[in-house]
């Protein structure tokens, strides 16, 4: 990540600082945290152990809710965790799910019959658009891609077409879709007969699906989350949807970020009433509780993967722990009506954000943009939104950056903010913008 001066700065020694003297006794907690950079440094990586370090050495204890808890006894608002928290940490409802199915049967043989997976497709499929009824489930996010892509090949969709500033995950297949060079230099060769076309460029789209008639498989986002919080215009996804159909092309819209009622909405491609080949559902779909992931497909996209079992499986796919966490996620989402408490906060925060970004930083603010409670700070200044990010950490609120875009800070709280959360939000955004400028 970018910062205005570099991995140490101001912003990192602030929030080291606040770790530390709100912590139980510096001295001790700070051996500890030493210790524990020391163990990451050992035996996972330096690099990882250099990150810890630079946003200010606090370590995650617990969590409840929107709020984390520091081993230094601080109280951190996440409105990070790339996504993942649309219904705050240990959500009561998937708790319960989550626990019952522990004590009964967590992973299952895969032979028998299991009722915990049926109940968690026949639930996404409940809130998916209209026609998707098939299921796959997987672990994490880049494997539901990986999952698309071969669904993609088998049924002959062998020349893949991406997004510029596109992500979807770095297993192999899925980094050859993922629209950066440097994630793909090391690893190439990856994936051959990939396109790549600007976003929010129909005609771009339709140049090389002309080329690639009948063999194309079309992966987009309907926002881009890890690009920056692009937003394409309006009537986009609908062209997408249109050309694939005309080119016959396999149209597979990448959710995994904004799906679940992240945008405002259950799915970006409601805002537009699209309805994609597949769907790529993670992040939230887990709860923030056990890791899944899932590629919903139409009955006829999903023909090459009906008849046999075998032909695209991983050992844990399917397991009931995670089975019940999606239940329970979805069950969450519905009874709390996450999606409309994310379409009203998101908002609420957008504008107030914005308000305060232009009163504080004036044009180093490029732009204020989003859809529900993904939100994306713009800034023209290099290094300004790592800088704000640590700043924020400092001043008590967790976000994200961007690993497509180093001009741009996330936001992606919780859709169960509290009033008195948003006003402990809103004030620490701006103390940071304030800081940034010292
Ligand atoms: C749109 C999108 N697709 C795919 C992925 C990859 O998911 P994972 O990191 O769980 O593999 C991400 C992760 O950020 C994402 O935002």
């Amino acid at each position: 990540m970018t910062t205005t001066t570099g991995t140490t700065t101001t912003a990192a020694a602030t929030a080291a600082a606040a770790a530390t003297s709100a912590g139980a006794g510096a001295g001790g907690e700070g051996a500890r945290v030493r210790a524990l950079t020391t163990r990451y440094r050992t035996y996972l990586s330096k690099g990882r152990a250099s990150l810890g370090e630079m946003f200010g050495g606090d370590v995650e204890d617990s969590s409840d809710g929107a709020w984390l808890q520091t081993a230094a006894g601080r109280r951190i608002l996440n409105c990070g965790g790339y996504g993942v928290f649309l219904m705050g940490a240990r959500h009561p409802r998937v708790l319960a799910e989550v626990r019952r199915q522990l004590e009964t049967n967590p992973v299952a043989t895969r032979l028998l019959l299991e009722p915990e997976v049926v109940d968690a497709a026949e639930a996404l499929v409940a809130v998916a658009p209209a026609g998707l009824q098939k299921v796959h489930f997987a672990g994490g996010g880049a494997e539901a891609v990986e999952a698309a892509i071969k669904l993609a090949r088998a049924q002959g969709r062998r020349h893949l077409v991406s997004m510029e500033g596109g992500y979807h995950g770095k297993t192999m297949g899925a980094l050859s879709v993922t629209a950066k060079d440097t994630f793909q230099a090391p690893f190439q060769p990856l994936l051959p007969g990939v396109s790549r076309v600007p976003y929010g460029d129909a005609g771009a789209l339709e140049s090389v699906l002309a080329r690639h008639e009948g063999e194309a498989c079309v992966i987009v986002e309907p926002v881009q989350g890890e690009a920056g919080v692009i937003v394409p215009p309006a009537g986009y996804l609908h062209q997408v949807q249109q050309l694939c159909r005309r080119y016959g092309a396999l149209f597979v819209l990448d959710e995994i970020q904004t799906g679940l009622g992240r945008l405002g909405h259950w799915w970006g491609a409601d805002a537009e009433g699209v309805r994609p080949d597949v769907l790529l559902v993670g992040k939230a779909l887990s709860g923030g509780i056990v890791p899944v992931s899932a590629m919903v497909a139409t009955a006829e996209a999903f023909r090459p993967f009906d008849k046999d079992p075998f032909i695209h499986t991983s050992t844990f796919s399917c397991n009931p722990l995670a089975m019940a966490a999606a239940k329970g996620a979805l069950a969450a989402i519905g009874e709390d009506r996450l999606v409309e408490r994310a379409a009203e906060l998101g908002q609420l925060l957008r504008s107030e954000i914005e308000r305060i970004a232009r009163h504080v930083l004036g044009d180093r603010v490029l732009e204020v943009r989003g859809a529900g409670l993904l939100i994306g700070i713009e800034f023209t200044v290099p290094g300004m939104a790592g800088d704000l990010l640590l700043e924020l950490i400092g001043a008590g609120v967790l976000g994200n950056h961007s690993l497509n875009s180093a001009t741009v800070m996330r936001l992606t709280p919780p859709a169960i903010l509290t009033p008195t959360d948003v006003t402990f939000l809103l004030d620490a955004f701006e103390r940071a913008a304030r800081a940034v400028l010292n």
